[in-house]
């Protein structure tokens, strides 16, 4: 059983979604952000793009939506603009557009409306646990990290209770569409072309549409003006209002986005409890940790690796010109291991602060919109967690996530001790 460090040889081939079944390929990033922090990478499946891997320089950009926008895609993968037009999510529209939109939704996930939730995430996180903790070895993947993010977005949206593994199904399907373990259209495998217009290249996409075109009607014709989802649907102070499509891409995106990134933020951190063993001892001893253990959690599991751009005009930095129409990648996966940045980027610090990670983007109007409830979520469960248990270790080899995309443990066999 290996506690995992990079074994890269520092030129790996980040375009691969093989590279990352070894874990992120951190010595490649180190040697990036030395030698060549604006990396023009060849991509064998389209055209290439440029790796912007400094914590600085994604900061200086991202910001920057009339240069980079997300108007072309968020992925490596090249889309024509026909199929962008039919998958696109709020995520990748910018401008007034994207304001507007996320305007409608905002408040729904806002720091007071999240925090209402904390004693339902608590009962779920404990009930999730005390389920688990019935054995004392298990994945601690698919028992606690995969169970919790879709419950919690289900209660919070409130959707049938039934309905929930279906929906992490899916949302699996859609974001890790590249891990044969998650769905049959692997998409670098097979041809996923008549997929094409859907979100993701998936068909989960479309299953989702229909999900969310029902759960509308059904709140429409309920008259039911309670919770989460009334304010999302319900018109705004100037009047403005969710549309039905919007609404579908909307809930697609809150399904991909708000399922597999938390869970990859606990399995982290659940990870990192196993092989820092004095990380335990200090989430039970001092109540003020919790100030900041949430956020060096989630900076070190860094579960989104980039986010893509494309720019609309030319763009120099470092003695480079990005031009017009180039991909542009901010490795987040990079800039959250910066040891300009951060010192001793590679250890777990619950108490770091400040803290000015990147795993949430940074300070641009596409920063993420569940940082509140992702936070909330991760503290209420590993508070849970170390108030009932007093050793963890892991068994057997863990297993990273095929994809260059998002960075996620996908397996992790643990033994516990209950206090
Ligand atoms: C630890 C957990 C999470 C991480 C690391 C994460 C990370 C990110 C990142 C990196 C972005 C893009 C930022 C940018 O391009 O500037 C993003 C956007 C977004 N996230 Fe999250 N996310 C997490 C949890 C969630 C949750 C729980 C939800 C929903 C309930 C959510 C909903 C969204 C949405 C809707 C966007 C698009 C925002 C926009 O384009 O305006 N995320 N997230």
């Amino acid at each position: 059983m290996t506690i995992w460090h990079p074994t890269d040889n520092s030129y790996a081939d980040i375009t691969s979604h093989d590279t990352f079944t070894n874990g992120v390929p951190h010595n490649t990033f180190a040697r990036l952000r030395t030698e060549d922090p604006i990396h023009w990478t060849k991509y064998k499946d389209g055209i290439g793009f440029w790796s912007i891997t400094r914590h600085e320089d994604i900061s200086l950009m991202i910001g920057n939506t009339e240069t980079f926008t997300s108007e072309y895609g968020i992925r490596m993968e090249d889309q024509s603009y026909e199929e962008y037009l039919a998958r696109r999510t709020f995520q990748e529209i910018d401008g007034m557009q994207h304001r507007n939109l996320r305007m409608k939704v905002a408040k729904a996930f806002s720091g007071p409306v999240i925090r209402e939730f904390e004693y339902s995430i608590r009962d779920l996180c404990s009930k999730i646990l005390d389920d688990v903790f019935v054995d004392s070895e298990f994945d601690a993947v698919e028992k606690i990290a995969r169970e919790l993010p879709m419950k919690m977005l289900g209660r919070i949206i409130g959707l049938p209770e039934e309905d929930l593994p279906w929906l992490v199904e899916k949302g699996d399907a859609l974001i890790a569409n590249t891990d044969p373990d998650f769905t049959d259209h692997v998409l670098d495998k097979l041809d996923t072309d008549k997929f094409r217009m859907m979100p993701h290249n998936s068909p989960a996409g479309a299953d989702l549409y229909l999900y969310a075109e029902d759960l509308m009607k059904k709140k429409k014709q309920s008259g039911d003006t309670n919770g989460i989802l009334s304010m999302i649907v319900e018109p705004n102070e100037d009047g403005s209002k969710i549309s039905e499509i919007e609404f579908k891409n909307f809930f697609c995106q809150l399904v991909a986005a708000g399922n597999d990134t938390t869970r990859y933020s606990i399995a982290a951190g659940i990870h990192a409890l196993c092989h820092q063993t004095e990380l335990l001892a200090k989430m039970q001893g001092d109540p003020k940790i919790w100030d900041t253990a949430p956020d060096e959690i989630i900076r070190w599991a860094s579960p989104v690796n980039y986010f893509r751009r494309t720019a609309r005009k030319d763009f120099e930095i470092h003695n480079k010109i990005i031009k017009s129409g180039d991909k542009v990648l901010y490795w987040f996966a990079s800039s959250n291991r910066d040891v300009k940045k951060f010192g001793n980027p590679f250890k777990v610090d619950l108490y770091r602060k400040p803290n000015n990670h990147q795993a949430f983007g940074q300070g641009g109007p596409h920063i993420c919109l569940g940082i509140w409830l992702a936070r909330l979520e991760i503290k209420c469960l590993f508070q849970e967690f170390s108030k009932r248990v007093s050793k963890i270790t892991q068994t057997d080899n863990h297993e990273f996530l095929r994809s260059n995309f998002i960075n996620g443990i996908k397996k992790l066999p643990v033994n516990i001790k209950l206090q």
